[in-house]
């Protein structure tokens, strides 16, 4: 019988993507996927390491997965045990010492060697391997070829970040930012188009200051790219994310009313209104940079929705500076958003600021906060109702006979639909909406 292989993926997009690749690498070696960790022979966490609760939630985790390896090895069963992605990087060796009983763990960076250590551990039992090598070769160049897991498919084509935003990890855990070859992203991009995916998600952690080489050695950006990879038939919806304010240019803004296939839609994270805080967080913009980048999208399309990150309670945050947030929200009117109370990362800089903000300030802001995003959530979802929008149906819903899907704008929508119309993008009337969720009827 084939072995199986079991992933969790914590984190942002870029792990959803790594863990991607990882799969197609097991099964490539044969394996296919288990349902649950309880019959999987490989078992691999892909983490991360961006808040403390994602990272101490991980230990808890490897620690009863440690239960079930302990379980099956009772009935006979063998069980690999890996842990892979940011919380690697960061810990390094001291990943070892927490989980001991893990047979290997590879960095973001190092998880190409997944076939190999995995072989290695199936034919002599007792070793355990670690690498968190930040090498000069690209762990994509040694990736096998991958295929469109659905119609929606993520493509990294930057890693790393140059920021050095005060609160993150990203730059220690991801490294220096590096660019993908427009003629690697142009041929990952075909294939995953061939092998089924109608919409493309192209990342990075500074996705708009990529600057990769084309096949003449000339150096491209973002706005380039993205009119390239629309060029392909079969292709009908493209997004990019995350992109930092400062590096949105005037193409990359052209390409928001030019091409037809970008989705009207962008995260771009501001992380606080304050000047004060930004600078303290090392953020090359300030509120009015940001609320022009805005303006001059909203211009170029203005069907545009906006989202955005936002950290509450950084280090000398005050109520004046948390209010001057509460104003770009409302500026703004986001159609979405991810917000977070600060935590503090070891080894960086704002970990060791003064001022730290007290744990129930942060709670009383996040949820002030919060309150106002998810109003303007809502408000946005209910202006939908009434329209027609096309809908890429992904999966079955949680009821019966349902189908679950996207609008342009992301919001997650649910309609009676027939199976045979998962993967593929359908005219859907909006008839109902709520804070996280729209209802329509397939026309
Ligand atoms: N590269 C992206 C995403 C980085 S991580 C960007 O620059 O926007 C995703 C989000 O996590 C960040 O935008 C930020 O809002 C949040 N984040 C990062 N470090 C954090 C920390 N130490 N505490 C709380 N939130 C954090
Ligand atoms: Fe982190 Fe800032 Fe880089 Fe985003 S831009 S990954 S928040 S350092
Ligand atoms: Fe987390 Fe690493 Fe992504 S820290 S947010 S998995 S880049």
């Amino acid at each position: 019988m084939a072995k199986k292989y079991f992933i969790k993926t914590y984190g942002c997009q870029m792990n959803v993507y790594d863990s991607n690749r990882m799969a197609n690498m097991l099964e490539e070696m044969g394996l296919v996927k288990a349902t649950g960790q309880r019959d999987a022979d490989v078992v691999v966490f892909n983490t991360c390491h961006i808040r403390e609760k994602a990272s101490e939630k991980l230990f808890s985790d490897l620690g009863r997965a440690y239960q079930i390896k302990l379980e099956r090895a009772e009935t006979g069963l063998d069980t690999i045990m890996g842990v892979t992605g940011c919380v690697v990087q960061a810990e390094d060796a001291e990943i070892m010492k927490r989980a001991p009983y893990v047979d290997f763990a590879l960095g973001p960076l190092r998880y190409f060697r997944l076939k190999e250590v995995v072989n290695e551990i199936f034919n002599k039992r007792d070793v355990q391997l670690l690498d968190t090598e930040f090498s000069a070769v690209s762990k994509f160049d040694l990736l096998p070829e991958n295929k469109a897991e659905g119609a929606c498919s993520y493509l990294a084509i930057q890693e790393g970040c140059n920021n050095f935003c005060t609160y993150c990890v990203v730059p220690y855990t991801r490294g220096v930012e590096m660019s993908r070859p427009v003629e690697d992203i142009l041929k990952e991009a075909r294939r995953l188009v061939q092998t089924g995916s109608l919409e493309l998600n192209l990342l990075g952690q500074n996705v708009n200051s990529y600057h990769g080489e084309d096949a003449q050695g000339k150096e491209r950006n973002l706005a380039y790219l993205l009119n390239k990879v629309a060029e392909i038939d079969g292709l009908e919806r493209l997004r990019y994310t995350t992109s930092y304010p400062a590096d949105v240019d005037d193409d990359l803004i052209d390409c928001h009313k030019n091409l037809k296939k970008l989705m009207p839609y962008l995260h771009l994270p501001i992380q606080s209104g304050s000047d004060e805080i930004l600078k303290k967080m090392n953020r090359r913009h300030t509120s009015r940079d940001y609320l022009k980048v805005v303006e001059k999208l909203k211009k170029a399309n203005p069907d545009i929705g906006m989202s955005s990150d936002f950290i509450v309670g950084f280090p000398g945050e005050t109520d004046e500076d948390f209010k001057k947030t509460l104003d770009v929200v409302n500026e703004v009117k986001y159609i979405q958003a991810f917000s977070f109370k600060y935590s503090k990362r070891p080894g960086t800089p704002a970990a060791v600021m003064e001022n730290q903000i007290e744990e129930k300030v942060k709670k009383e802001r996040l949820q002030i906060l919060q309150d106002l995003l998810f109003d303007y959530q809502t408000k946005f979802n209910e202006s939908s109702v009434g329209k027609v929008m096309p809908v890429l149906f992904e999966s079955k819903g949680r009821h019966k006979g349902q189908l679950t899907g996207r609008t342009p704008y992301m919001q997650n929508l649910y309609a009676t639909a027939d199976d045979s119309l998962i993967n593929k993008i359908v005219n859907v009337r909006i008839v109902g909406a709520s804070m996280n969720s729209l209802s329509g009827e397939v026309i």
